[in-house]
């Protein structure tokens, strides 16, 4: 269906960062005005695209990330479908701006759900920026779906931290400095220099930061790097159990279960353990 993959403001903002990250980027700057409802901006500065990718990136099932079907495989970028775009662009009113080192000058494309304009010049940095507008806003049904702004503005968090911890880890290869601005204000101003124990102090509090313990092994062809919270930080929901499998973001019974097991005996039954696990 239309819009699948845009559940809330929060899937559109894990879609473009995802797509700033296989762009290479080092720097993502994400500013949202009303919790997403009025306004959504990704701006990277990644290696963009021309006029003709940029034109083609919108349609559906186009994605430059698999060209044959070995490459399905061996699957290294975050997306892979070549839905993402296409689908925003059907339910909100899109403005996308990019540059390439080489091309001379940027360009830029407008698409009202799904109405298409044609690319035309413009300025600006190499680059993409993609700025999303009054989401669902011809579909009266899912717009009236959406929360107060602070609750999508939860979402759109929770997505950025997951984000933020996961491409930060991965390896280590991308740098990455990361901005989060609400209404003008800024939420989080993250540094690619950080270790992942400064960047966790940020996006949750020192005190979490403080009583992690690190441990890492390597067992059957994979790495694990974990940081695992002292029982005093211990919580009363599994929500700060964060899992990333080579980056991305993941939620497993098996390893919950795991994660739960490896603390009997240290915890009340109905408290939840503070967990960051990296498998590589
Ligand atoms: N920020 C960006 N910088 C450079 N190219 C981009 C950017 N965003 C999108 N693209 C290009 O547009 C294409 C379509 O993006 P889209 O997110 O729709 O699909 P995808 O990332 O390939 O797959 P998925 O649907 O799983 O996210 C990408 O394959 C990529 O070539
Ligand atoms: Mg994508």
């Amino acid at each position: 269906a239309a819009g699948e993959v845009v559940e809330r403001p929060g899937s559109v903002v894990k879609e473009l960062m995802e797509n700033s990250i296989d762009a290479g980027a080092t720097k993502i700057t994400v500013s949202i005005e009303d919790g997403g409802r009025k306004l959504i901006s990704v701006a990277d500065n990644g290696r963009g695209m021309d006029g003709e990718d940029l034109a083609s990136a919108l349609e559906s099932h186009t994605t430059s990330k698999i060209k044959t079907s070995q490459d399905l495989r061996g699957i290294s970028t975050l997306g892979f479908r070549g839905e993402a775009l296409a689908s925003i662009a059907s339910v909100a009113q899109i403005r996308a701006v990019s540059k390439t080192k080489d091309s001379p000058g940027a360009n830029c494309i407008e698409i009202d759900c799904g109405d298409k304009g044609s690319v035309s010049p413009c300025s600006a940095d190499c680059g993409t920026t993609i700025q999303v507008r009054d989401i669902f806003y011809k579909l009266p049904a899912r717009r009236k779906f959406l929360k107060t702004a602070n609750t999508e503005m939860g979402h759109i968090t929770e997505h950025f931290t997951r984000i933020a911890l996961g491409s930060h880890f991965a390896g280590s290869k991308q740098v990455l400095d990361m901005i989060l601005y609400h209404n003008g204000r800024e939420l989080y101003q993250l540094s690619g220099k950080q270790d992942v124990r400064q960047r966790i102090a940020e996006l949750f509090s020192p005190e979490i930061s403080e009583n992690l313990i690190a441990t890492e092994s390597n067992e059957k062809g994979m790495h694990i790097f974990a940081l695992l919270g002292r029982p005093d930080i211990s919580r009363t929901n599994n929500k700060f159990q964060y899992v990333f499998l080579n980056g991305r973001f993941i939620r497993d019974k098996f390893i919950s279960h795991a994660i739960k097991e490896a603390y009997r005996g240290s915890l009340e039954p109905n408290r939840f353990p503070v967990v960051f696990l990296f498998i590589q």
